[in-house]
């Protein structure tokens, strides 16, 4: 089974971080190996609408996303990780998000959606935010389930924590650190 995951916080073991950490440990105590992407630590540049994947399905723009694509593409299952920025996924992650309109030309325009291998295609949504209020993880949801459904995962579960601010915070809450090690686990039960 290929995973793989991206984490899109800036901070270096912060809370996103951290807590993927856990989902990936959950994973490979099942036996399973993760690819992580730090995205804050790539070379994406946003999407310039050029057009230029409207009749192929293949951005022509080249930088670090050429990895990300092939990843994508062969992927089992994918984590997408990232902190609540203005209530919304942080920059890093959405920028990533955006160069997926390739994936939305090829599935939508030329009919061509990712096909799943025998273990299905699956998502897991990791969000921190350091409000307490829902409306960062609603947005953050809504952006990343059109890009799951976009990239071909039909399904995705979703773990969020609120309150959670200061770096290494995460490290603090009763049960996010064993909630993120089950739902790593779970994603890859077959
Ligand atoms: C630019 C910026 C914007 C933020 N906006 C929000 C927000 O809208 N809602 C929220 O709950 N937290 C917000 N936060 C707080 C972060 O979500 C919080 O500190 C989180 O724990 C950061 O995760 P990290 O340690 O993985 O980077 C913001 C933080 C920054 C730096």
């Amino acid at each position: 089974m290929k995973i793989i995951a991206f984490c899109g916080s800036p901070r270096k073991d912060g809370n996103t971080e951290l807590l993927l950490k856990e989902t990936v440990r959950g994973i490979e105590n099942s036996d399973f190996t993760v690819k992580i992407f730090h995205l804050n630590l790539m070379n994406i540049d946003p999407c310039q609408d050029c057009g230029g994947c409207d009749e192929t399905g293949k951005c022509i723009v080249q930088d670090d996303m050429d990895q990300i694509y092939d990843a994508i593409r062969s992927a089992d299952r994918i984590i997408l990780a990232s902190p609540i920025f203005f209530f919304a996924l942080s920059a890093q992650t959405k920028a990533m998000i955006d160069r997926c309109q390739s994936f939305w030309c090829e599935k939508y325009l030329l009919k061509k959606p990712i096909q799943g291998g025998k273990f299905g295609r699956k998502g897991l949504l990791l969000l921190v935010g350091g409000m307490k209020k829902e409306i960062g993880i609603q947005c953050a949801e809504s952006c990343a389930k059109a890009f799951f459904r976009t990239i071909s995962v039909p399904e995705h579960s979703m773990l969020y924590f609120l309150g959670v601010d200061e770096k290494g915070a995460i490290l603090q809450h009763p049960t996010a650190l064993k909630d993120a090690y089950e739902a790593g686990k779970k994603l890859v039960e077959i």
